[in-house]
Protein backbone atom coordinates (compact mmCIF):
# COMPACT_ATOMS: atom_id res chain seq x y z
CA UNK A 1 0.00 0.00 0.00
CA UNK A 2 1.25 3.47 -0.85
CA UNK A 3 0.89 6.10 1.42
CA UNK A 4 0.46 9.48 0.82
CA UNK A 5 4.33 10.62 1.92
CA UNK A 6 5.69 7.93 -0.30
CA UNK A 7 3.40 9.11 -3.53
CA UNK A 8 4.91 12.58 -2.19
CA UNK A 9 8.29 11.51 -2.93
CA UNK A 10 7.66 9.85 -6.39
CA UNK A 11 6.54 13.49 -7.28
CA UNK A 12 9.40 15.18 -6.02
CA UNK A 13 11.56 12.41 -7.81
CA UNK A 14 9.97 12.76 -11.24
CA UNK A 15 9.85 16.73 -10.81
CA UNK A 16 13.48 16.57 -10.15
CA UNK A 17 14.90 14.30 -12.60
CA UNK A 18 12.26 16.18 -15.24
CA UNK A 19 13.95 19.87 -14.22
CA UNK A 20 17.63 18.49 -14.57
CA UNK A 21 16.77 18.12 -17.85
CA UNK A 22 15.61 21.40 -18.62
CA UNK A 23 17.77 23.98 -20.05
CA UNK A 24 15.60 27.07 -20.68
CA UNK A 25 12.59 28.02 -19.35
CA UNK A 26 10.53 27.29 -22.12
CA UNK A 27 11.97 23.61 -22.01
CA UNK A 28 11.44 24.04 -17.99
CA UNK A 29 7.89 24.65 -17.82
CA UNK A 30 6.85 21.49 -19.99
CA UNK A 31 8.77 19.03 -18.72
CA UNK A 32 7.74 19.80 -15.00
CA UNK A 33 4.34 20.29 -15.96
CA UNK A 34 4.40 16.72 -17.67
CA UNK A 35 6.33 15.34 -14.43
CA UNK A 36 3.46 16.65 -12.36
CA UNK A 37 0.68 15.38 -14.80
CA UNK A 38 1.63 11.82 -13.94
CA UNK A 39 0.82 12.02 -10.41
CA UNK A 40 -2.02 14.94 -10.21
CA UNK A 41 -5.15 15.91 -12.23
CA UNK A 42 -2.85 19.23 -13.63
CA UNK A 43 -4.65 21.67 -15.53
CA UNK A 44 -2.18 24.46 -15.58
CA UNK A 45 1.48 25.49 -14.09
CA UNK A 46 2.77 29.05 -13.88
CA UNK A 47 6.50 29.99 -12.77
CA UNK A 48 7.14 33.60 -12.92
CA UNK A 49 10.58 34.49 -11.89
CA UNK A 50 11.04 37.51 -9.46
CA UNK A 51 6.98 37.68 -8.69
CA UNK A 52 6.45 38.22 -4.90
CA UNK A 53 5.28 34.98 -3.21
CA UNK A 54 3.71 34.38 0.00
CA UNK A 55 5.33 33.84 3.19
CA UNK A 56 3.95 30.19 3.20
CA UNK A 57 1.91 28.35 0.81
CA UNK A 58 -1.76 29.22 0.07
CA UNK A 59 -4.33 26.52 -1.63
CA UNK A 60 -7.60 28.64 -2.64
CA UNK A 61 -10.53 26.66 -3.91
CA UNK A 62 -11.22 28.29 -8.23
CA UNK A 63 -14.78 29.46 -8.74
CA UNK A 64 -15.27 26.40 -10.93
CA UNK A 65 -14.26 24.60 -8.07
CA UNK A 66 -10.55 23.39 -9.15
CA UNK A 67 -7.69 23.58 -6.64
CA UNK A 68 -5.35 26.34 -6.68
CA UNK A 69 -2.22 26.53 -5.06
CA UNK A 70 0.14 29.51 -4.89
CA UNK A 71 3.80 28.84 -3.26
CA UNK A 72 7.48 30.62 -3.12
CA UNK A 73 10.34 29.03 -5.26
CA UNK A 74 12.84 29.31 -2.62
CA UNK A 75 16.05 28.25 -2.26
CA UNK A 76 19.41 28.81 0.41
CA UNK A 77 20.13 31.53 -1.09
CA UNK A 78 16.32 33.15 -1.09
CA UNK A 79 12.99 33.42 -2.90
CA UNK A 80 14.00 33.38 -6.93
CA UNK A 81 9.99 33.60 -7.99
CA UNK A 82 6.11 32.46 -7.60
CA UNK A 83 4.74 28.95 -8.73
CA UNK A 84 0.45 29.27 -9.49
CA UNK A 85 -0.55 25.57 -9.58
CA UNK A 86 -4.15 24.76 -10.88
CA UNK A 87 -5.60 21.08 -10.27
CA UNK A 88 -8.95 19.58 -11.23
CA UNK A 89 -10.91 18.10 -9.12
CA UNK A 90 -9.79 14.44 -7.68
CA UNK A 91 -7.05 16.36 -6.38
CA UNK A 92 -6.62 13.01 -4.30
CA UNK A 93 -2.79 13.79 -3.14
CA UNK A 94 -2.87 16.34 -0.23
CA UNK A 95 -1.13 19.29 -0.69
CA UNK A 96 0.68 19.79 2.40
CA UNK A 97 2.90 22.84 2.64
CA UNK A 98 6.03 20.82 3.39
CA UNK A 99 4.94 19.16 -0.44
CA UNK A 100 4.43 22.74 -1.77
CA UNK A 101 7.61 24.38 -0.19
CA UNK A 102 9.62 21.11 -1.15
CA UNK A 103 8.11 21.53 -5.10
CA UNK A 104 9.09 25.22 -4.50
CA UNK A 105 12.73 24.41 -3.68
CA UNK A 106 12.83 21.53 -6.00
CA UNK A 107 11.88 24.65 -8.76
CA UNK A 108 13.80 27.53 -7.47
CA UNK A 109 17.04 25.52 -7.89
CA UNK A 110 15.51 24.56 -11.71
CA UNK A 111 15.24 28.35 -12.25
CA UNK A 112 18.56 29.03 -11.10
CA UNK A 113 20.18 26.51 -13.02
CA UNK A 114 18.05 27.58 -16.06
CA UNK A 115 19.43 31.24 -15.62
CA UNK A 116 23.33 30.15 -14.89
CA UNK A 117 23.17 27.82 -17.91
CA UNK A 118 21.52 31.73 -20.16
CA UNK A 119 24.55 33.24 -18.90
CA UNK A 120 26.84 30.57 -20.37
CA UNK A 121 25.05 30.02 -23.16
CA UNK A 122 25.45 34.37 -23.37
CA UNK A 123 29.32 34.08 -22.50
CA UNK A 124 29.46 31.17 -25.34
CA UNK A 125 27.93 32.89 -28.07
CA UNK A 126 30.10 36.12 -27.05
CA UNK A 127 33.41 34.05 -27.15
CA UNK A 128 31.93 31.92 -30.59
CA UNK A 129 31.73 35.69 -31.87
CA UNK A 130 35.01 36.63 -30.59
CA UNK A 131 36.61 34.13 -31.57
CA UNK A 132 35.03 34.76 -35.22
CA UNK A 133 36.60 37.91 -35.43
CA UNK A 134 40.15 36.41 -33.80
CA UNK A 135 40.12 33.79 -36.84
CA UNK A 136 38.94 36.52 -39.49
CA UNK A 137 42.39 38.71 -37.97
CA UNK A 138 44.66 35.50 -38.27
CA UNK A 139 43.37 34.74 -41.58
CA UNK A 140 44.72 38.12 -43.08
CA UNK A 141 48.13 37.79 -41.39
CA UNK A 142 48.09 33.70 -42.55
CA UNK A 143 49.88 32.96 -45.35
CA UNK A 144 49.11 30.71 -48.21
CA UNK A 145 51.33 27.78 -48.36
CA UNK A 146 53.53 28.61 -51.52
CA UNK A 147 54.49 31.53 -49.51
CA UNK A 148 57.46 31.56 -47.54
CA UNK A 149 58.51 34.46 -44.65
CA UNK A 150 60.29 33.11 -41.93
CA UNK A 151 62.92 35.34 -41.21
CA UNK A 152 62.00 38.05 -38.82
CA UNK A 153 62.28 40.37 -41.75
CA UNK A 154 60.26 38.49 -43.85
CA UNK A 155 57.63 38.17 -41.52
CA UNK A 156 57.33 41.92 -40.32
CA UNK A 157 56.40 42.48 -44.38
CA UNK A 158 53.77 39.62 -44.47
CA UNK A 159 52.47 39.71 -41.54
CA UNK A 160 52.32 43.54 -40.62
CA UNK A 161 53.08 46.07 -43.44
CA UNK A 162 51.31 43.88 -46.11
CA UNK A 163 47.77 43.40 -43.69
CA UNK A 164 48.34 46.96 -42.43
CA UNK A 165 48.96 48.80 -45.89
CA UNK A 166 46.28 46.32 -47.32
CA UNK A 167 43.24 47.93 -46.07
CA UNK A 168 43.98 51.34 -47.49
CA UNK A 169 44.22 52.26 -50.88
CA UNK A 170 47.59 53.97 -49.95
CA UNK A 171 50.45 53.71 -53.01
CA UNK A 172 52.92 51.23 -52.01
CA UNK A 173 56.51 51.33 -53.38
CA UNK A 174 58.22 48.15 -53.06
CA UNK A 175 61.97 48.02 -53.61
CA UNK A 176 64.44 44.83 -53.75
CA UNK A 177 66.61 43.33 -56.13
CA UNK A 178 65.71 41.47 -58.99
CA UNK A 179 63.56 38.41 -58.02
CA UNK A 180 63.54 38.88 -53.53
CA UNK A 181 59.49 38.35 -54.36
CA UNK A 182 58.72 42.26 -55.07
CA UNK A 183 55.75 40.75 -57.13
CA UNK A 184 54.38 38.35 -54.55
CA UNK A 185 54.23 41.56 -52.21
CA UNK A 186 52.04 43.49 -54.37
CA UNK A 187 49.85 40.53 -55.25
CA UNK A 188 49.43 39.53 -51.44
CA UNK A 189 48.31 43.47 -50.72
CA UNK A 190 45.72 43.08 -53.46
CA UNK A 191 44.59 39.71 -52.40
CA UNK A 192 43.48 41.44 -48.79
CA UNK A 193 42.21 44.09 -49.82
CA UNK A 194 39.00 45.62 -50.52
CA UNK A 195 39.80 45.23 -54.34
CA UNK A 196 40.76 41.08 -54.15
CA UNK A 197 37.19 40.77 -56.49
CA UNK A 198 38.43 43.33 -58.77
CA UNK A 199 41.62 42.71 -61.31
CA UNK A 200 45.52 42.66 -60.57
CA UNK A 201 47.37 43.85 -63.78
CA UNK A 202 51.28 44.24 -63.97
CA UNK A 203 52.90 45.93 -66.29
CA UNK A 204 56.84 46.28 -66.66
CA UNK A 205 57.54 49.94 -67.15
CA UNK A 206 60.88 49.15 -68.68
CA UNK A 207 59.98 46.84 -71.39
CA UNK A 208 57.69 49.42 -73.01
CA UNK A 209 59.13 51.15 -75.80
CA UNK A 210 58.94 54.65 -75.06
CA UNK A 211 56.71 55.91 -78.09
CA UNK A 212 54.11 53.23 -76.68
CA UNK A 213 54.46 54.17 -72.66
CA UNK A 214 51.30 56.20 -72.32
CA UNK A 215 49.26 54.66 -74.62
CA UNK A 216 50.11 51.57 -72.85
CA UNK A 217 49.51 53.10 -69.60
CA UNK A 218 46.25 55.65 -70.23
CA UNK A 219 45.47 54.55 -73.26
CA UNK A 220 44.59 56.70 -76.56
CA UNK A 221 41.61 57.93 -78.65
CA UNK A 222 41.55 56.93 -82.13
CA UNK A 223 43.83 58.95 -84.55
CA UNK A 224 45.70 59.49 -81.94
CA UNK A 225 48.98 58.76 -83.95
CA UNK A 226 49.51 57.17 -87.06
CA UNK A 227 48.39 53.45 -86.24
CA UNK A 228 46.05 54.24 -83.87
CA UNK A 229 43.14 52.74 -85.54
CA UNK A 230 40.24 52.17 -82.80
CA UNK A 231 40.41 53.54 -79.12
CA UNK A 232 42.50 51.98 -76.57
CA UNK A 233 41.46 51.62 -73.29
CA UNK A 234 44.95 51.52 -71.01
CA UNK A 235 46.06 49.30 -68.56
CA UNK A 236 44.65 51.95 -65.62
CA UNK A 237 41.16 51.72 -66.79
CA UNK A 238 41.75 48.38 -67.70
CA UNK A 239 42.32 47.82 -63.68
CA UNK A 240 39.82 49.50 -62.88
CA UNK A 241 38.80 49.09 -59.21
CA UNK A 242 41.60 46.83 -59.41
CA UNK A 243 45.12 47.05 -58.45
CA UNK A 244 47.87 48.05 -60.98
CA UNK A 245 51.56 47.10 -60.11
CA UNK A 246 54.50 49.26 -62.23
CA UNK A 247 57.17 47.30 -62.33
CA UNK A 248 60.40 48.42 -62.92
CA UNK A 249 58.71 52.10 -62.34
CA UNK A 250 61.93 53.83 -62.37
CA UNK A 251 62.24 53.31 -66.59
CA UNK A 252 58.97 54.99 -66.95
CA UNK A 253 59.74 58.20 -69.22
CA UNK A 254 59.72 61.90 -67.88
CA UNK A 255 56.40 62.46 -69.58
CA UNK A 256 54.87 59.53 -68.28
CA UNK A 257 55.95 60.08 -64.58
CA UNK A 258 54.18 63.66 -64.69
CA UNK A 259 51.00 61.43 -65.89
CA UNK A 260 51.38 59.15 -63.22
CA UNK A 261 51.59 61.59 -60.93
CA UNK A 262 48.60 63.14 -62.06
CA UNK A 263 46.85 59.70 -61.69
CA UNK A 264 47.96 59.30 -58.05
CA UNK A 265 47.20 62.80 -57.05
CA UNK A 266 43.74 63.51 -58.92
CA UNK A 267 42.49 60.31 -59.22
CA UNK A 268 42.35 61.11 -63.03
CA UNK A 269 44.09 59.91 -66.81
CA UNK A 270 43.96 61.41 -70.08
CA UNK A 271 43.74 58.95 -72.93
CA UNK A 272 46.58 60.12 -75.36
CA UNK A 273 44.75 62.14 -77.94
CA UNK A 274 41.94 62.66 -75.73
CA UNK A 275 40.33 65.94 -74.69
CA UNK A 276 39.41 65.50 -70.88
CA UNK A 277 40.40 64.02 -68.10
CA UNK A 278 38.83 60.66 -67.34
CA UNK A 279 38.74 59.39 -63.46
CA UNK A 280 39.93 55.40 -62.37
CA UNK A 281 39.79 54.12 -58.89
CA UNK A 282 43.26 52.13 -59.21
CA UNK A 283 45.40 51.48 -56.51
CA UNK A 284 48.94 51.64 -57.62
CA UNK A 285 51.56 49.31 -56.25
CA UNK A 286 55.60 50.30 -57.46
CA UNK A 287 57.96 48.37 -57.75
CA UNK A 288 61.78 49.15 -58.71
CA UNK A 289 65.07 47.74 -57.63
CA UNK A 290 67.08 50.68 -58.75
CA UNK A 291 68.37 53.65 -56.36
CA UNK A 292 65.44 56.03 -57.17
CA UNK A 293 67.16 58.98 -54.67
CA UNK A 294 70.41 58.57 -57.21
CA UNK A 295 67.98 58.86 -60.25
CA UNK A 296 66.34 61.61 -59.02
CA UNK A 297 69.74 63.16 -58.24
CA UNK A 298 70.43 62.52 -61.90
CA UNK A 299 67.36 64.06 -63.31
CA UNK A 300 66.51 60.88 -64.42
CA UNK A 301 63.01 60.34 -61.93
CA UNK A 302 60.95 63.43 -60.36
CA UNK A 303 61.27 64.54 -57.39
CA UNK A 304 57.37 64.57 -56.91
CA UNK A 305 56.60 61.21 -57.75
CA UNK A 306 59.48 59.73 -55.97
CA UNK A 307 57.92 61.31 -52.44
CA UNK A 308 54.23 60.39 -53.70
CA UNK A 309 55.45 56.86 -54.37
CA UNK A 310 57.32 56.51 -51.19
CA UNK A 311 54.45 57.36 -48.89
CA UNK A 312 54.58 53.33 -48.06
CA UNK A 313 57.83 51.99 -49.25
CA UNK A 314 58.33 48.08 -48.36
CA UNK A 315 62.00 46.90 -48.47
CA UNK A 316 62.83 43.35 -49.11
CA UNK A 317 66.11 42.20 -48.52
CA UNK A 318 67.99 39.73 -50.55
CA UNK A 319 67.67 36.26 -50.19
CA UNK A 320 71.62 36.25 -48.79
CA UNK A 321 70.26 38.54 -45.91
CA UNK A 322 67.62 36.54 -44.66
CA UNK A 323 69.22 32.93 -44.35
CA UNK A 324 65.87 31.50 -42.04
CA UNK A 325 64.29 31.33 -45.61
CA UNK A 326 66.41 29.39 -47.52
CA UNK A 327 65.94 26.32 -46.31
CA UNK A 328 61.80 26.59 -45.75
CA UNK A 329 61.56 28.36 -49.77
CA UNK A 330 64.29 25.30 -50.68
CA UNK A 331 61.33 22.39 -48.81
CA UNK A 332 58.67 24.85 -50.78
CA UNK A 333 60.22 25.20 -54.31
CA UNK A 334 60.80 21.58 -54.06
CA UNK A 335 57.49 20.02 -53.39
CA UNK A 336 56.01 22.49 -55.64
CA UNK A 337 58.05 21.36 -58.18
CA UNK A 338 57.43 17.48 -57.38
CA UNK A 339 53.81 18.37 -57.74
CA UNK A 340 53.78 19.77 -60.87
CA UNK A 341 55.99 17.39 -62.22
CA UNK A 342 53.69 14.86 -60.37
CA UNK A 343 56.28 12.80 -58.25
CA UNK A 344 56.86 12.38 -54.65
CA UNK A 345 59.34 15.59 -53.40
CA UNK A 346 62.71 14.05 -53.36
CA UNK A 347 65.29 14.59 -49.93
CA UNK A 348 67.55 17.73 -49.79
CA UNK A 349 70.57 16.08 -48.12
CA UNK A 350 72.78 18.36 -45.57
CA UNK A 351 75.69 19.03 -48.09
CA UNK A 352 73.35 20.07 -50.80
CA UNK A 353 71.91 22.28 -48.11
CA UNK A 354 75.36 23.32 -47.10
CA UNK A 355 76.13 24.17 -51.00
CA UNK A 356 73.02 26.37 -51.14
CA UNK A 357 73.75 28.33 -48.50
CA UNK A 358 77.21 28.99 -49.69
CA UNK A 359 75.66 30.67 -53.15
CA UNK A 360 75.39 34.15 -53.43
CA UNK A 361 71.79 34.28 -55.24
CA UNK A 362 72.28 37.19 -56.82
CA UNK A 363 68.81 36.27 -58.80
CA UNK A 364 67.29 35.84 -55.24
CA UNK A 365 64.12 33.31 -55.09
CA UNK A 366 64.14 33.36 -58.49
CA UNK A 367 67.32 31.75 -59.04
CA UNK A 368 66.78 29.26 -56.07
CA UNK A 369 63.67 28.23 -58.22
CA UNK A 370 65.64 27.57 -61.58
CA UNK A 371 67.92 25.87 -59.58
CA UNK A 372 65.94 23.50 -57.83
CA UNK A 373 63.57 22.73 -60.97
CA UNK A 374 66.58 22.48 -63.10
CA UNK A 375 68.19 19.92 -60.68
CA UNK A 376 65.28 18.02 -60.30
CA UNK A 377 65.10 17.63 -63.92
CA UNK A 378 68.40 15.94 -63.95
CA UNK A 379 67.51 13.79 -60.64
CA UNK A 380 65.68 11.18 -60.64
CA UNK A 381 65.56 9.17 -57.13
CA UNK A 382 64.34 10.26 -54.05
CA UNK A 383 67.37 12.25 -53.36
CA UNK A 384 68.09 16.34 -54.73
CA UNK A 385 71.13 16.21 -56.75
CA UNK A 386 72.12 19.94 -57.06
CA UNK A 387 73.36 20.50 -60.97
CA UNK A 388 76.84 22.16 -60.76
CA UNK A 389 77.50 24.92 -60.88
CA UNK A 390 75.06 26.49 -59.34
CA UNK A 391 75.27 29.66 -61.42
CA UNK A 392 78.27 31.36 -63.02
CA UNK A 393 80.60 33.47 -60.60
CA UNK A 394 77.93 34.87 -58.62
CA UNK A 395 80.42 37.51 -57.50
CA UNK A 396 80.43 39.00 -61.28
CA UNK A 397 77.13 39.34 -61.21
CA UNK A 398 76.50 41.01 -58.64
CA UNK A 399 79.40 43.63 -59.23
CA UNK A 400 78.02 44.55 -62.67
CA UNK A 401 74.30 44.94 -61.07
CA UNK A 402 75.68 47.07 -58.92
CA UNK A 403 77.09 49.17 -60.93
CA UNK A 404 74.36 49.74 -63.07
CA UNK A 405 72.27 50.58 -60.23
CA UNK A 406 74.38 53.79 -60.47
CA UNK A 407 74.31 54.26 -63.81
CA UNK A 408 71.26 52.69 -64.47
CA UNK A 409 69.41 56.32 -65.24
CA UNK A 410 71.50 57.60 -67.18
CA UNK A 411 72.15 54.84 -69.41
CA UNK A 412 68.67 54.33 -69.73
CA UNK A 413 67.69 57.57 -71.46
CA UNK A 414 70.69 57.40 -74.19
CA UNK A 415 69.38 53.92 -74.92
CA UNK A 416 65.70 55.41 -75.26
CA UNK A 417 67.62 58.22 -77.00
CA UNK A 418 69.19 55.24 -79.69
CA UNK A 419 65.53 54.15 -80.15
CA UNK A 420 65.87 50.88 -77.66
CA UNK A 421 65.24 48.90 -80.19
CA UNK A 422 62.35 45.85 -80.68
CA UNK A 423 65.00 43.33 -79.29
CA UNK A 424 65.16 44.79 -76.16
CA UNK A 425 61.17 44.68 -76.21
CA UNK A 426 60.88 41.18 -77.40
CA UNK A 427 63.05 40.27 -74.28
CA UNK A 428 61.21 42.86 -71.69
CA UNK A 429 63.32 45.08 -71.55
CA UNK A 430 63.92 48.30 -73.33
CA UNK A 431 65.82 50.12 -70.61
CA UNK A 432 70.18 50.63 -70.59
CA UNK A 433 72.16 48.39 -71.96
CA UNK A 434 74.05 48.01 -68.27
CA UNK A 435 70.85 47.60 -67.11
CA UNK A 436 70.09 44.85 -69.41
CA UNK A 437 73.36 43.08 -68.96
CA UNK A 438 73.02 43.11 -65.32
CA UNK A 439 69.76 41.33 -65.50
CA UNK A 440 70.65 39.09 -68.10
CA UNK A 441 72.99 37.70 -65.99
CA UNK A 442 71.04 37.35 -62.81
CA UNK A 443 67.87 36.45 -64.94
CA UNK A 444 69.52 34.22 -66.69
CA UNK A 445 68.01 30.88 -65.78
CA UNK A 446 64.98 32.74 -65.79
CA UNK A 447 65.54 32.66 -69.74
CA UNK A 448 66.44 29.16 -69.29
CA UNK A 449 63.17 28.24 -68.05
CA UNK A 450 61.79 30.24 -70.63
CA UNK A 451 63.07 28.59 -73.85
CA UNK A 452 61.18 25.08 -71.44
CA UNK A 453 58.34 26.94 -71.84
CA UNK A 454 56.17 28.34 -70.06
CA UNK A 455 57.96 31.11 -67.80
CA UNK A 456 56.59 34.87 -68.02
CA UNK A 457 59.73 36.35 -67.89
CA UNK A 458 60.33 39.14 -70.62
CA UNK A 459 56.72 39.54 -71.05
CA UNK A 460 55.41 42.74 -70.52
CA UNK A 461 52.11 43.08 -69.30
CA UNK A 462 50.01 40.24 -67.13
CA UNK A 463 47.09 40.12 -66.02
CA UNK A 464 45.25 38.44 -63.77
CA UNK A 465 41.41 37.85 -63.67
CA UNK A 466 40.14 38.31 -59.91
CA UNK A 467 41.00 34.53 -58.57
CA UNK A 468 38.45 32.50 -56.57
CA UNK A 469 38.17 33.54 -53.04
CA UNK A 470 39.47 30.48 -51.32
CA UNK A 471 38.92 31.59 -47.32
CA UNK A 472 38.48 35.22 -46.30
CA UNK A 473 39.93 37.95 -46.92
CA UNK A 474 42.84 35.53 -48.94
CA UNK A 475 42.99 34.76 -52.40
CA UNK A 476 44.89 32.89 -54.50
CA UNK A 477 46.52 35.09 -57.36
CA UNK A 478 47.07 32.41 -59.87
CA UNK A 479 50.91 33.47 -61.36
CA UNK A 480 52.71 33.08 -57.66
CA UNK A 481 50.73 32.22 -54.58
CA UNK A 482 48.72 29.03 -56.57
CA UNK A 483 48.63 27.31 -59.67
CA UNK A 484 50.53 24.32 -60.45
CA UNK A 485 54.36 25.00 -60.68
CA UNK A 486 55.78 26.89 -62.53
CA UNK A 487 53.91 26.66 -65.60
CA UNK A 488 52.39 30.42 -65.18
CA UNK A 489 48.89 29.97 -65.40
CA UNK A 490 47.67 33.79 -65.87
CA UNK A 491 46.33 34.98 -69.10
CA UNK A 492 49.46 36.85 -70.57
CA UNK A 493 49.10 38.74 -73.42
CA UNK A 494 51.66 40.85 -76.02
CA UNK A 495 51.91 44.70 -75.59
CA UNK A 496 48.91 46.09 -77.46
CA UNK A 497 49.30 48.83 -79.87
N1 LIG B 1 58.55 34.63 -50.09
C1 LIG B 1 58.41 33.84 -51.16
N2 LIG B 1 57.87 32.63 -51.01
C2 LIG B 1 57.74 31.81 -52.06
N3 LIG B 1 58.10 32.12 -53.31
C3 LIG B 1 58.64 33.32 -53.53
C4 LIG B 1 58.82 34.25 -52.46
N4 LIG B 1 59.38 35.35 -52.97
C5 LIG B 1 59.54 35.14 -54.27
N5 LIG B 1 59.11 33.94 -54.63
C6 LIG B 1 59.12 33.36 -55.97
O1 LIG B 1 60.26 33.86 -56.64
C7 LIG B 1 59.96 34.25 -57.96
C8 LIG B 1 60.29 35.73 -58.12
O2 LIG B 1 59.38 36.49 -57.37
P1 LIG B 1 58.84 37.90 -57.92
O3 LIG B 1 58.48 37.81 -59.34
O4 LIG B 1 57.80 38.37 -56.97
O5 LIG B 1 60.16 38.76 -57.75
P2 LIG B 1 60.45 40.27 -58.16
O6 LIG B 1 61.13 40.89 -57.02
O7 LIG B 1 59.17 40.90 -58.63
O8 LIG B 1 61.44 40.09 -59.36
P3 LIG B 1 61.87 41.15 -60.50
O9 LIG B 1 62.71 42.19 -59.84
O10 LIG B 1 62.64 40.33 -61.45
O11 LIG B 1 60.60 41.72 -61.08
C9 LIG B 1 58.48 33.96 -58.17
O12 LIG B 1 58.33 32.75 -58.85
C10 LIG B 1 57.94 33.84 -56.79
O13 LIG B 1 56.88 32.91 -56.72
MG1 LIG C 1 58.73 41.75 -60.55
Amino acid sequence: MTTSADRALLVLADLGEASARAHTEATLVPAVSAALARHLPLRRLDLRRGAAAPGAPEVQRGASGETIAVFALRDAEGAVGCATMALGEGATLDLSTALLEAIGRLLAVALRQVQVLGRVAAIARRAQGEKRTLQEELDRVALPREVVAVGPAMRAIFQQMVPLVARQDTTVLVRGETGTGKEVIARRIHALSRRAERPFLAVNCGALPEGLVESALFGHERGAFTGAAARHRGMFERASGGTLLLDEVGELPRAAQAKLLRVLQEGEIERVGGEGAVRVSVRVIAATHRPLEAMVASGAFREDLYYRLQVFPIVVPPLRERPEDLEPLTRAIVEKVAASFGRTPPRVSAESMARLRAHGWPGNVRELENVIERSMVMSTGDELILSAPLSAAPGARRARAQDDVSRGGAALHRRRAAGGGREDLRRGRGRGRAGAEADDAAKQDAKTRDAAGGWREGLMIREDLPAPRTQRGSTQPAAVLGGSGFRAPQATRSPER
